[in-house]
């Protein structure tokens, strides 16, 4: 896992894991912020961790290069970025197709990048959610795997819609670690496969917490 923040996505496959719901192990969490809480969480489950500070580095390729060497020597199927806030550079990023995912606080492709809850409420949508993507080289663009939808209410702030967006964010992201791990999902260069026929549109989350296809 890649990490810059809290670290609650992660908390949130970890838990999964212990409830015997996710046959996965994470094998590093790697962050460019040496002092976030996701690093401390990890080494409290005894996940290896590691850190670098990205102005030490000469340009984003060094800084890339080097975090990603070390992401190579712990071995993963996959890699999961949750509140990793560095764009990852494209010669990277194309090393790993169909193994790099992302989970973003909106309803892509509407708000990538930044402050998308406050956006979402100047927009005056009456939905919001969470969306797991592949990576791509351009910012918060790839394919959508999957999106929790919710509502936004009256009366609703940015930290009460952020905070009703994350529990389905968390959600979202576990289903969709579970089904790429157990083959449900498969991610390809260009194409992602679900139940062995390809995905047309993104699958929701369901009341159940269960991905269907959405219809
Ligand atoms: C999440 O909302 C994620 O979608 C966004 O950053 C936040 C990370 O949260 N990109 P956490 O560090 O997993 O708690």
């Amino acid at each position: 896992m890649l990490a810059s923040g809290r670290g609650s996505n992660l908390r949130a496959l970890i838990q999964a894991q212990e409830r015997g719901e996710l046959d996965t192990r994470i094998v590093g969490v790697f962050s460019d912020r040496p002092a976030c809480a996701a690093l401390a969480l990890a080494r409290e489950h005894g996940i290896p961790t590691l850190a670098a500070k990205p102005a030490k580095f000469a340009s984003r390729q060094a800084f890339d290069d080097f975090m990603f060497r070390e992401i190579e020597a712990v071995q993963p199927d996959l890699i999961v970025c949750a509140g990793y806030m560095r764009l990852i550079s494209e010669s990277v990023v194309r090393r790993f197709p169909g193994r790099m995912i992302n989970i973003h606080p909106s309803l892509l492709p509407k708000y990538p990048g930044l402050d998308t809850h406050m956006r979402v409420l100047e927009a005056g949508d009456s939905e919001h959610g969470a969306s797991v993507h592949c990576v791509i080289p351009a910012l918060d663009a790839g394919a959508v795997i999957a999106q929790a939808r919710v509502p936004v209410l009256p009366g609703d702030d940015a930290d009460s819609l952020a905070q009703r967006v994350l529990e389905r964010e968390h959600s979202v992201l576990v289903q969709c670690v579970k089904a790429i791990a157990d083959g449900t999902i498969e991610l390809g260069t260009n194409h992602i496969d679900w139940r062995g026929k390809p995905l047309h549109s993104p699958l929701r989350l369901n009341q159940r917490d269960q991905l269907e296809e959405s219809t």
